[in-house]
């Protein structure tokens, strides 16, 4: 027999979403504690309808998605509080704390254009696209350049079908994401030394290799604003960095897109950066990693352990820097 057992980490659908509503209303009684104090009964109302409004996430009922068992790690997973609390977002700041910068981040309206080299380039808002994919849940290692690594479960949907989506052009050879840019929003932003949008590219190969998946949930839940809210790229078999978050813009391109690493540190961050413990980087080496949950170093796997999947990609790219 078949018995579903629950993980640690997973809530219930309905503990979902009542913890939603839970906060929600905390959030009410609480303005409503501190309103007649301040502003009276009737702008206590106010302020709390307000920061509700912003704060409700009209996807949250689609959460947790159907897991999908074939993507799948070893246990344990990094707990929630940990892979939530330690991020690499430089839109906020170039340290690990700034997942409460970051709540600054506004996750709706959100649009999303896709255009260059398509059959007809369009806009659509993140919940009509949420309505036309297949949502599902996908365990997956992610392991940072800076030699941290990390096992979380990722809702979202293959990238592949964003693709077919988008419709490319036979010619189009990559496609280009783009970051938001919004300086008032993502402080960080206003450090003009950075090559401002965070962009990356993937082959059209890369793009729709099945593991390729475009994230709107974690744990359960939509993804959180420190995570990349409302939409971000997983690709478990390249460096973390290739991961690009809050994604505004999809551009099909026959031109190689040099990225936000790339165009600051080309000698130490290319096109490809496919995990490799046996290529060190120019300052430190990749055989070995943190993990972040348990404190644990381990030995870095070829492809982050996914050579399986895409070691067919590379064939006859011998001579390109696939590994940095
Ligand atoms: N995307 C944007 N827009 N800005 C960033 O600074 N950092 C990248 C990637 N995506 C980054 C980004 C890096 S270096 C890593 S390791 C992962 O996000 C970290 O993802 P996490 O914070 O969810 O662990």
């Amino acid at each position: 027999m078949l018995i579903k057992r629950r993980r640690g980490w997973e809530i219930a659908e309905s503990a979902a979403t009542a913890e939603a509503v839970f906060h929600g209303r905390r959030r009410l009684v609480k303005a409503l504690a501190a309103g007649p104090l301040l502003l009276g009964v009737a702008g206590a109302l106010a302020r709390a309808a307000t920061a509700m409004a912003d704060e409700a996430d009209p996807s949250a009922g689609l959460y947790p998605a159907k897991q999908n068992p074939k993507y799948t790690v070893k246990l344990p997973l990094t707990p929630e509080e940990i892979a939530t609390k330690y991020n690499n977002f430089y839109e906020y700041g170039s340290h690990k704390e700034i997942a409460r910068a970051a709540q600054e981040l506004k996750v709706r309206p959100w649009t999303v254009k896709i255009d260059g080299m398509v059959e007809k380039p369009m806009e659509v808002g993140i919940d009509d696209l949420l309505k036309a994919m297949p949502l599902e849940e996908r365990v997956y290692r992610l392991r940072c350049v800076e030699a941290w690594s990390m096992k979380v479960p990722w809702s979202g949907f293959p990238m592949k079908a964003l693709v077919d989506y988008a419709k490319p052009l036979s010619s189009a050879r990559y496609v280009e994401m783009f970051t938001f840019v919004d300086t008032k929003m993502a402080p960080g932003q206003r450090s003009f030394w950075y090559p401002w949008p965070y962009n990356e590219g993937l082959t059209i190969a890369e793009a729709t290799n099945e593991l390729a998946f475009m994230v709107t949930g974690l744990y359960g839940k939509p993804v959180p604003k420190q995570n990349g809210a409302p939409l971000r790229l997983a690709v478990p078999w390249k460096y973390g960095f290739k991961s690009a978050k809050s994604l505004v813009r999809f551009t099909f391109t026959d031109k190689r897109p040099k990225s936000f690493w790339e165009q600051l540190q080309g000698s130490e961050y290319g096109f490809w950066a496919n995990v490799n413990p046996q290529v060190p980087h120019p300052r430190w080496s990749q055989a070995m990693e943190t993990d972040i949950g348990t404190q644990e170093k381990i030995p870095t796997l070829l492809f982050n352990g996914y050579a399986e999947y895409v070691a067919d990609i590379y064939k006859g790219l011998e001579k390109e820097r696939l590994w940095a």
